[in-house]
């Protein structure tokens, strides 16, 4: 199963609840996908009441490596849970930007997060310096050997390869340099986990739109997307949804 994976980021009031229920509505058919919306945090338990029994589950965008406590304006796995999340984004690289996280707090959040019962999605990805000067496979590796914690079951999180400088900006890595990469990170759960490392879905997520999306899922090792902008538009994520490959 493809999983497609909103992210609203800082998006969204009340009113956009009637995206997601669009969303829902027109993708209800589509039950091969995994389908879900991380939207803020503000909207989570709304947004879960409104998408009940649509199929489409919701997920938070971080959480807190602790359950509760003194953390003033963070939110933790317990209460996204709480609030009717079955997934969440750790580590995305506006995180690991605007607020310096590093892979060693993405691991205990993605550990906080499958404590809570949530399912986490592990983010790595280069800058274009980093990709210019060749280092982009040994840094997405390192970013990976520490985020993901050592005693994560695989089948009980998934990764999502962004390179940062995909993000927001309509510029996609080719169809090689995907492959190459969600080969190379294959390679490494393989090593990790044995067999069991091929049931990690691998995301890939940067500018996936409508008319990129169906060529960027049927790559070998992409298991979905993590959709930013066009995850706004029901009509976008819905299409995006629809290119989607069949399990065979
Ligand atoms: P984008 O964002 O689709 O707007 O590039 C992707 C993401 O940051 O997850």
């Amino acid at each position: 199963m493809q999983m497609i994976i909103g992210n609203w980021k800082m998006n969204g009031l009340q009113a956009s609840l009637d995206e997601a229920r669009a969303f829902a509505a027109a993708t209800s058919g589509d039950t091969h996908v995994i389908r879900t919306i991380c939207p803020p945090a503000t909207l989570l338990l709304p947004m879960a009441e409104a998408l009940q029994g649509s199929g489409v589950s919701t997920g938070g965008q971080d959480c807190h490596e602790t359950a509760s406590g003194a953390h003033t304006g963070d939110i933790s796995a317990v209460m996204l849970a709480d609030s009717g999340a079955s997934f969440v984004i750790v580590g995305h690289s506006e995180r690991r930007t605007d607020h310096g996280e590093s892979s060693e707090l993405v691991s205990r959040k993605a550990l906080a997060a499958a404590g809570a019962g949530l399912h986490p999605v592990i983010c790595v990805g280069e800058t274009r310096v980093q990709r210019e000067a060749g280092a982009a496979t040994s840094i997405v590796l390192e970013q990976l050997s520490v985020s993901i914690p050592e005693n994560l079951q695989p089948g009980s999180f998934s990764i999502a390869y962004e390179p940062v400088w995909a993000i927001g900006t309509g510029l996609v890595a080719s169809p090689d340099d995907i492959a190459a990469m969600h080969a190379t990170i294959r390679d490494m759960l393989l090593a990790r986990y044995g067999e069991a490392g091929r049931t990690v879905a691998i995301l890939y997520g940067g500018s996936v739109k409508p008319d990129n999306a169906a060529t960027i899922l049927r790559i070998d090792n992409v298991g979905g997307a993590l959709v930013g902008g066009a995850s706004l538009k029901a009509i976008e994520l819905v299409a995006i949804v629809q290119a989607a490959r069949r399990p065979v």
